[in-house]
């Protein structure tokens, strides 16, 4: 007990002793650093104060939003194309950059009705195959995705997926040439003379 008092007094002694040994200089140079210097003004707030007071925004730390330089990595790589209960893609056109590796198309059915009545998948051949490779995928049936087993003609395909469903494919960059125009439908029977469209390599 007496051990505990007498560090304890020990360490104020020591604290005082430091207190009075700051000069007045010294004082107002650390109640300086502790408080702002000027007014702290909010962002967007303009009545705060004189115009001396600086404001930082988002844009000149240099930091970029992680989400931003993900989806710029994979541009021109990877597309979302959603599909509904009609005959169309959100997307018309797919123009894939030349520096690919891979190539990755997710599919997403937004609508309500079965495979069996509105289904959709995404195919890709190359235009001059695509009206036979679909006509050859009609008779294929709906237990084969509509794309005939084993057909070369066809580059890439999805599954067929029906409302609230969502499927994906990636393929290599290598399947592709540029000198070659390739079209993406879908396959489902009467399906693919409206819902088409033109990949080209940028
Ligand atoms: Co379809």
């Amino acid at each position: 007990m007496c051990r505990y008092i007498f560090i304890t007094s020990l360490f104020v002694l020591a604290l005082s002793t430091q207190a009075e040994d700051l000069t007045s200089e010294q004082r107002s140079a650390i109640e300086s650093r502790i408080k702002p210097a000027g007014k702290v003004c909010l962002l967007g707030q303009t009545n705060c104060g004189s115009g001396s007071v600086s404001t930082v925004s988002v844009g000149d730390t240099g930091l970029q939003p992680l989400s931003e330089k993900a989806s710029s990595s994979a541009e021109g790589c990877s597309f979302d194309i959603e599909v509904g209960d009609s005959l169309q893609f959100s997307m018309e056109a797919m123009s894939v950059s030349a520096s690919c590796r891979d190539i990755t198309v997710n599919l997403r059915h937004t609508g309500n009705m079965p495979a069996s009545a509105m289904g959709h998948n995404w195919v890709l051949t190359k235009d001059s195959d695509s009206a036979e490779v679909a006509a050859d995928g009609a008779d294929a049936g709906m237990d084969n995705d509509y794309v005939k087993p084993e057909d070369a003609r066809v580059i890439a395909y999805t599954p067929l997926i029906g409302g609230g469903e969502s499927t994906s494919i990636t393929f290599s960059f290598d399947n592709l040439d540029s000198s070659s125009e390739y079209i993406f439908f879908c396959s489902f029977p009467g399906h693919s003379f409206v819902m088409r469209g033109v990949l080209k390599i940028a």
